[in-house]
C-alpha cells in the first residue's frame, strides 16, 4: 500500500537528515508519496508565515507527517513553528521513549523511559508581555481539561505498552494553583486505572534522579516547559540528541520528529547523526502500520552500531552521515 505524507525537511542539519531518513525508508520496501513542505525560517523569508496554511491543510489531510528540526531565533523573531503546530494541530501529546542501545557509550546500561511531554499549554501559551521598561510577565497556562486528557494519555499508553508505572512532574509546592490543577488532575486519572502504579515527583528531585539512576522510572508525565527541559537530560544519559526520536500526536494527525533541534553549529557538514529522526520514522511506519519495515529498520541500527565500525562523531566514531546511511541501507537489504 502506497501512503501519502507531509514531509518538512526543516533546516539547519534537517535536510541532512531527512535525507538519510528517506533513504533507510524507501530501503525498507515502503512506497511513500512525500508531500514536501517548508516550514519555520525558509517559510518564513518566502511568504512571511513560518507556518503557511498550505502545510497545515496537507498535515490534515495526509494525517502524518515527519518533520526535520527547524530553528527558532533567540529573544526576537517569528514565533516557534513547532509550538504553531503543536497548537494549530491540537497535537496535545509529545512522546519521547528514552532507551539505551548497546554500543552506545554512555553512564547507564540499561535505560528505557518514556517521556509524555502536554504539547499545547504551560507557558508556551505565547502570552508574554512587556508590562512597563524593565519588567516582563509570561502567563504559564492549564486547563483541567487539558491535564486529564493527557494523564488519561499516558495511562493509555501504558497499558497498550505493558508499562507498570507513571509518574507526574511537577512544581506544584510553588505553583500550587496551575501545578496543583495539573497534579490533581493525574490523580483523578490514576484512580481510573488502579493495574498501573502511580506517583509524582517534583522537578528539582526529579532530575537529581535522574542523573543518579535513571533505571527506576517507566514513562514520566510532565507539562510543557518541564517536558522540554527533562527531555535533553535524559538524551544525555543514551548518549545524547543523535538517539531520541519523537511524535507530536494529536487525535486527528501526527508529525513524527527527533527531539533535537537544527545544530545549526555542525548544519551542512555531513557528519550529524541522524538515528534520531531515523527512530522517529521508526514510530511513524509503525502508525502507519507498516511493522516489518519497522522492525528491519530498527535491527539494522541495532546492528551497525554494535558493530561500531562507521559511526557518527558525536557516537565516538568517524563516519559521516551519508557512510552511517549506507550501512544502515546494507543491513537492511542483507
Ligand atoms: P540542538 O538540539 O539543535 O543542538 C544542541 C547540541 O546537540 C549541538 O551541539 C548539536 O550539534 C548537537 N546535536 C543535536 N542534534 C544532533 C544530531 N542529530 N547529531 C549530532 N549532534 C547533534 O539545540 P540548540 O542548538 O539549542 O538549538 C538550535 C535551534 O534548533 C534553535 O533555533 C532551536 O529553537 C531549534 N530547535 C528546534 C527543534 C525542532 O524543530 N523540533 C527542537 C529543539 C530546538
Amino acid at each position: 500500500m502506497k501512503h501519502k505524507v507531509t514531509l518538512i525537511p526543516g533546516d539547519g542539519i534537517g535536510p541532512e537528515i531527512v535525507e538519510a531518513t528517506l533513504r533507510v525508508i524507501e530501503a525498507a520496501g515502503v512506497e511513500i508519496e512525500w508531500d514536501r513542505h517548508e516550514a519555520g525560517m525558509l517559510a518564513y523569508e518566502k511568504c512571511g508565515n513560518p507556518v503557511p496554511d498550505e502545510l497545515l491543510e496537507s498535515v490534515r489531510t495526509n494525517k502524518v507527517a515527519l518533520k526535520g528540526p527547524t530553528t527558532t531565533t533567540v529573544g526576537k523573531g517569528f514565533r516557534s513553528a513547532n509550538v504553531t503546530l503543536r497548537q494549530k494541530l491540537d497535537l496535545y501529546t509529545n512522546l519521547r521513549p528514552v532507551r539505551s542501545i548497546g554500543g552506545v557509550h554512555s553512564r547507564f546500561e540499561k535505560v528505557n523511559l518514556v517521556i509524555v511531554r502536554e504539547n499545547t499549554e504551560d507557558l508556551y501559551s505565547g502570552i508574554e508581555k512587556l508590562i512597563s521598561p524593565g519588567v516582563t510577565q509570561a502567563i504559564k497556562v492549564v486547563t483541567e481539561k487539558a491535564s486529564l486528557r493527557i494523564a488519561r494519555w499516558a495511562f493509555e499508553y501504558a497499558l497498550k505498552n505493558n508499562r507498570q508505572r507513571v509518574t507526574l512532574v511537577h512544581k506544584a509546592n510553588i505553583m500550587k494553583i496551575s501545578d496543583g490543577m495539573f497534579l490533581d488532575s493525574f490523580e483523578t486519572v490514576a484512580k481510573e486505572y488502579p493495574d498501573i502504579k502511580a506517583d509524582n515527583r517534583i522537578v528539582d528531585a526529579l532530575c537529581m534522579n535522574l542523573v543518579m539512576d535513571p533505571c527506576q522510572y517507566d514513562i514520566l508525565l510532565l507539562g510543557n516547559m518541564f517536558g522540554d527541559i527533562v527531555s535533553d537530560l535524559a538524551a544525555g544519559l543514551v548518549g545524547g540528541l543523535g538517539m531520541v526520536p519523537g511524535a507530536n500526536i494529536g487525535d486527528n494527525c501526527s508529525v513524527f520528529e527527533a527531539v533535537h533541534g537544527s545544530a545549526l553549529d555542525i548544519a551542512g557538514k555531513n557528519i550529524a547523526n541522524p538515528t534520531a529522526l531515523i527512530f522517529s520514522a521508526v514510530l511513524m511506519l509503525r502508525h502507519l502500520g507498516e511493522n516489518e519495515a519497522a522492525d528491519d529498520i530498527w535491527k539494522a541500527i541495532l546492528v551497525t552500531i554494535s558493530i561500531g565500525n562507521n559511526l557518527t562523531k558525536d557516537l565516538g566514531g568517524n563516519a559521516s552521515t551519508e557512510e552511517y546511511t549506507n550501512q544502515l541501507v546494507k543491513e537492511i537489504q542483507d
